[in-house]
């Protein structure tokens, strides 16, 4: 039986492609929005989109708090909140969940996207100072919505590097992303790398635009099939 994941934000265009991508794999998903009713809409679009597409699926929607009950695994797909105050929130119902932050903290100016200077060093780790009492994550942060949302995109060929403190969470993580993308994620070792992911995602955001593609990750010489040794 797959884990139940509840993806927070999930009636954004980040938290729907993942959750669309999971519930294809098997996973049961939940939905979490400030307003359940956006998240049961998203959820039934979602299953319709998978009926259609001939895939039996699980997915409900309902509110941050309820879903992120529903589920030892939680994905984090919300703008980010420099203030904190919209994890700050969450923080008692994710008490004891593995929480996965997909968060990028981007600008765009007149010179393009950028990376955005977070006190704490990252989203994640700002994430994990507001929620002690969860096992914090990072990891989806180069995976595009639009790609995602379209079954028939073939996403093994990207990489989803995953980085936390918490060796048996990442790896957790890592056999996540393969249910997303159909290849299993990276290790990139401890949360404070996300202070490298994230802002990379400015990087693929400006390429995107100069070659009119979407660009992913993909790292060469790393055998993800065999797992870090
Ligand atoms: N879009 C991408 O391709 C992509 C790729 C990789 C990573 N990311 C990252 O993933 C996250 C989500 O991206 P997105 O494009 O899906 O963003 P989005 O559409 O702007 O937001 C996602 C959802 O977050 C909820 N939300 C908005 N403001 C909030 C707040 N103040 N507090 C709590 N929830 C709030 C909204 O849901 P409700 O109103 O229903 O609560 C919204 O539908 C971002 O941090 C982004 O950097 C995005």
């Amino acid at each position: 039986m797959s884990d139940t994941i509840a993806v927070l934000g999930g009636t954004g265009a980040l938290g729907r492609g993942l959750a669309l991508r999971l519930a294809r794999s098997g996973h049961a998903v939940v939905l979490g929005s400030r307003d359940p009713s956006r998240a049961d809409e998203a959820a039934a679009e979602l299953r319709q989109t998978l009926a259609t597409a001939g895939i039996e699926s699980r997915v409900d929607g309902t509110s941050n708090d309820e879903a992120a009950a529903a589920a030892e695994v939680v994905l984090l797909a919300t703008p980010w909140d420099e203030s904190g105050a919209s994890i700050a929130a969450l923080a008692p119902g994710l008490a004891g969940r593995l929480v996965v932050s997909c968060i990028n903290p981007l600008g765009f100016d007149a010179r393009g996207p950028h990376g955005l200077q977070v006190t704490e060093g990252s989203a994640a780790e700002q994430v994990a100072i507001l929620l002690p009492a969860s096992t914090v994550t990072a990891a989806f942060h180069h995976l595009s919505a639009p790609s995602l949302a379209n079954l028939d995109n073939d996403l093994s060929g990207e990489d989803v590097l995953v980085c936390g403190d918490d060796p048996a969470a990442r790896a957790r993580v890592i056999a996540l992303a393969a249910a997303v993308t159909g290849r299993p994620g990276v290790d990139v070792g401890p949360l404070r790398q996300a202070r490298v992911l994230e802002p990379f995602t400015a990087v693929l955001i400006a390429v995107n635009k100069r070659y009119k593609t979407r660009a992913g990750v993909l790292l060469t010489h790393v055998d993800v099939g065999r797992g870090p040794a």
